[in-house]
């Protein structure tokens, strides 16, 4: 019989195992700015046209590539990061496969322009499908300028796999935001489409925080430090009072490389856990520092799982640096001249720790081996260590993983309506109140007597629905009471919550928010709907967007539009906890009940139980 098996022809082979390693624009802009931070660059800029479809350039001041080194670049398994298995246990730099730009060059149309430090001329490249199209000097800077341009042209089935343009960019902020957040001591910019979204001048890590995630954090950062023989553990976590409903800024970094670990997160939480409501995110930016031998980061393609020798420990030493942190800081706030005095009032300030708090934060003698340098590693008792696993299991299970956290909320809730309120809640306008006299208690109720019995009116789950059907009906065309502002208010944004905005903006405009970009990540807010308070725009804006970010990991399947009408409705509704005139109440119920759907908020919570007079009669034997 013939022989049937073949070598695939290299290109294809290449195009199968870039797969792994580039399946979206963001990915090459990991992987090129990795490479210009592994090559020594100070000054790292990266253009992105079309969101990366179109085009993906780096440029670096690093020590550049000799013609062959630019040649042999994109062979697969060509680097100059590791020579032998051995080294592969020891790697400092943040590349050593050797496979990323061979797979690159698999998938798209790279042009290489790049120039060693001292020589007078440089090396140009041109590739596509892994085929050299020409190579020739070239007069350019002491450094590398690398264009990857129509990513997948020649696999178009993975092109169409690709998202929208605005999803795609934020991979791509995501990711840069990873590798400049890693590295504030190197200058980091972004294009995009001609306008530059981040300019990130060389600084402390403080000040990359800031520049990354907003001037919001400035003053509102504790620094977490602590030092071992084992590992290092330093950063910033954000003060209690600045944890958002959204867990985007948090960020773990071992050995400079950013990582995901649901199991190191949810120490942090833990760290935080009677600090904070319980489904909010703090912000962190911690570096772990540990000898790379104790690590195996070869575990994932993209490098961003990895294993530790002792995870455990890790888990444990995470948890009380960040403890002892937070216990440090609110028994004695750090004088910070920019805290200005409601700041101070607040009760994370304020109210300091209590003693007992601190002490079971600090006073375990595992926490004092991790704080005594040359001992960390030397954990005299063991059954230390594994009272802290025990307890780590006991938390994992009491309190999941806080991912879970609100999903499970919601679905105890279903649980219990479904169970003992079911026949109670219906979706008919017959339930519709028969007296205009209406009874509010405890300030999130409205009682109101219908021809069946009575009904209880969730005052806040009743306006986010007819907030809701009035958004979704202004989207159609039905204009919004607007008012514009006298003294339009400017905001400044994160530059990733930026990026969200401007997706949002003409949306927003149809909803009664007139908002206009002003360059540099700034907005002027220049009307906003009538129900919203004079001068209380900005705020709104911001808790719009926050829940908009909510909702965007939570509910990933539902469109830009759908969230954010979400995100308006349950912003703008009357919370519990608000007095309500006869009025007020009137025209609530009244227009509940002209809703199509008046029985459910959006996201499903019910808004009104009926309690009927003839059951009632028979609970009470009657
Ligand atoms: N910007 C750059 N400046 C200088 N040399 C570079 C640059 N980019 C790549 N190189 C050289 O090309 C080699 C191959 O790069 P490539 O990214 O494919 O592999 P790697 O970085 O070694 O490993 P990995 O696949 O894990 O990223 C590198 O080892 C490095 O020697
Ligand atoms: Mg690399």
């Amino acid at each position: 019989m013939a022989d049937i098996i073949n070598l695939l022809p290299e290109n294809i082979a290449n195009q199968i195992a870039a797969g792994e390693v580039i399946q979206r624009p963001a990915s090459a802009v990991k992987e090129l700015l990795e490479n210009a931070v592994d090559a020594g660059a100070t000054e790292i800029k990266l253009f992105v046209n079309d969101a990366g479809k179109a085009l993906v350039q780096v440029i670096d001041n690093g020590k550049g590539m000799s013609e062959t080194d630019a040649r042999m670049c994109f062979e697969r398994h060509a680097t100059s990061k590791i020579k032998n298995i051995d080294d592969l246990f020891q790697v400092k730099t943040m590349g050593f496969r050797g496979e990323a730009l061979a797979s690159i060059a698999g998938v798209a149309q790279v042009e290489l322009k790049t120039k060693k430090t001292g020589e007078s001329v440089g090396t140009f490249i041109e590739i596509e499908n892994s085929i050299v199209k020409s190579q020739c000097p070239v007069a350019t800077n002491e450094g590398t300028n690398i264009s990857m341009k129509n990513l997948f042209f020649n696999v178009p089935a993975r092109r169409n796999f690709l998202k929208s343009n605005a999803s795609e960019l934020k991979h791509i902020v995501d990711e840069f935001i990873r590798v400049a957040m890693a590295f504030p001591s190197l200058f980091f910019s972004l294009t995009s489409n001609g306008q530059e979204v981040f300019h990130l001048e060389k600084g402390s890590l403080k000040q990359r925080i800031i520049q990354i995630l907003g001037n919001n954090y400035s003053a509102k950062l504790v620094s977490v430090k602590e030092e071992t023989d084992y590992m290092n553990i330093y950063g910033f976590v954000g003060k209690p009072e600045t944890a958002k409903r959204t867990r985007g800024d948090q960020y773990f970094f071992v050995n400079n490389r950013f990582i995901k670990s649901a199991y190191l997160n949810h120490a942090v939480m833990n760290a935080f856990s009677d600090m904070i409501p319980r489904d909010s995110f703090p912000m962190y930016t911690l570096f772990i520092d540990i000898d790379p031998s104790r690590l195996d980061i070869n575990v994932h393609p993209t490098k961003q799982e990895i294993k530790f020798e002792d995870e455990k420990l890790i888990y444990a030493f995470v948890q009380s640096a960040v403890k002892h942190a937070l216990a440090q800081y609110s028994v004695t706030p750090t004088l910070d001249f920019d805290l200005d005095a409601s700041i101070q009032q607040t009760d994370a300030v304020s109210k300091p720790f209590t003693a007992e708090k601190q002490f079971s934060a600090t006073g375990t003698s595992l926490y004092n081996t991790f704080t005594q340098k040359n001992q960390a590693h030397f954990i005299e008792s063991k059954s230390d260590l594994e009272k802290w696993d025990d307890n780590i299991l006991k938390q994992n299970n009491l309190e999941h993983l806080s991912e879970n956290r609100t999903q499970k909320t919601n679905f105890e809730r279903d649980d219990f309506f479904s169970s003992s309120f079911k026949n109670h809640v219906q979706a008919v306008a017959d339930k519709k109140p028969t007296s205009t006299s209406y009874l509010q208690i405890q300030k999130s109720f409205i009682i109101a007597e219908n021809e069946n019995g009575f009904i209880v009116i969730h005052q806040q789950n009743a306006h986010e629905r007819i907030l809701y059907e009035r958004f979704t009906e202004a989207l159609k065309g039905k204009p919004i009471a607007i008012q514009r502002s006298l003294f339009p208010a400017a905001i400044e944004l994160a530059p990733a919550d930026a990026v969200f905005l401007t997706e949002l903006l003409p949306d927003l405009n149809i909803l009664g928010y007139q908002v206009e970009p002003f360059g540099n990540n700034s907005f002027v807010v220049q009307g906003s709907p009538a129900d919203v308070p004079d001068g209380n725009e900005k705020e709104s804006l911001e808790k719009i967007l926050e829940q908009y970010k909510h909702f965007n990991m939570d509910m990933r399947s539902f469109s830009k539009r759908e969230k954010l009408l979400r995100s308006m409705a349950w912003q703008q509704s009357i919370k519990a906890g608000s007095v309500l005139s006869q009025k007020e109440m009137e025209t609530l119920v009244e227009d509940l009940f002209n809703c199509n759907t008046n029985n459910t908020t959006p996201n499903g919570k019910p808004v009104f139980l009926e309690f009927k007079k003839d059951e009632l009669d028979k609970m009470f034997g009657r």
